[in-house]
């Protein structure tokens, strides 16, 4: 890392046990934002199922260290956009944890191109991974919370789902038409279920992170050139860490957002506030 993308003005993040003998699911949990949420999960006190689909030895060692907070986890290899694959992670987490409270459908990934040269492998990987993903896991999900109900002892709600979306689910994106097109997607799909299955107690909402330091977005801010340019598109004038999306998983998780329901919350530093416009318009 760079001086220049570094950071000194970071917060101090805490983790209360918000989450205590809840049993949650983080899909993409071994890199970036998955991973900082799957311990940020572990450490406010719920059992964490991490999916993988590479590195599993990240995966493994996340196990151990998130068992050092007191709490179960395991690891589970899945690919989110193949049905059988999804069934049978949920099979094991539930043979795993007895149930599931909390579900993160993070797992998604970038294939860029020009508009004119994005392949139709390109469109349909991202569509499949970052929706359609989306999708066969919270339908696994809603079935066991549906199945189970509330359980007053951990949590007010039959179950919280939370949607990683993006800051591109409402910002077009030069470039990246299928990254932007499976995140508007997420928003509708997010906001159908949270209307659908709101009477049984079922939350559903998504997070849109801006730019985050994490490996999909290496390139705008390992530079202090690429990190300067970025600045630009930020007005709270730092980079998010993933321990900020963390934070704002551990909030819609818990009781404390429980009159939060098909809602997204946007954690990008002011990202979607126009900041061209500072200075012009
Ligand atoms: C993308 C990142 C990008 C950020 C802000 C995210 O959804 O995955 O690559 O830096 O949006 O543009």
């Amino acid at each position: 890392m760079s001086d220049e993308s570094s950071n000194d003005t970071l917060p101090h993040y805490t983790w209360p046990l918000l989450l205590a003998g809840q049993k949650a699911l983080v899909t993409g949990a071994n890199s970036g934002i998955g991973k900082a949420v799957a311990t940020g999960l572990g450490r406010s006190g719920a059992d964490v199922a991490i999916n993988y689909i590479t590195d599993e030895d990240v995966a493994e060692a996340m196990v151990k260290e998130i068992e050092g907070f007191g709490v179960k986890a395991i690891a589970v290899k899945a690919d989110v956009s193949n049905e059988d694959e999804v069934r049978a992670m949920f099979n094991t987490v539930l043979d795993a944890f007895g149930t599931l409270d909390i579900l993160v459908a993070n797992a998604g990934l970038q294939r860029d191109a020009a508009y004119d040269e994005m392949t139709l492998e390109q469109w349909n990987k991202v569509i499949s991974v970052n929706l359609t993903g989306q999708f066969l896991c919270t339908r696994e999900a809603v079935k066991e919370f549906k199945r189970r109900g509330v359980r007053e002892e951990v949590s007010a709600a039959a179950g919280k789902i939370i949607c990683m979306s993006s800051v591109h689910q409402v910002i077009p994106w030069s470039g990246h038409a299928n990254y932007a097109s499976s995140k508007g997607g997420i928003d509708m799909l997010m906001q159908s279920m949270a209307q659908e299955l709101a009477p049984l107690h079922i939350r559903i909402n998504s997070i849109a992170p801006g730019a985050i330091r994490t490996p999909i977005n290496r390139k705008v801010w390992d530079s202090p050139d690429a990190y300067a340019k970025l600045m630009k598109l930020i007005p709270y004038q730092r980079i998010g860490e993933p321990e900020d999306i963390a934070q704002a998983a551990v909030y819609l998780a818990s009781d404390m957002s429980d009159y939060v329901n098909g809602s997204t919350l946007f954690v990008d530093g002011g990202m979607t506030c126009y900041p061209g416009f500072a200075t012009g318009g």
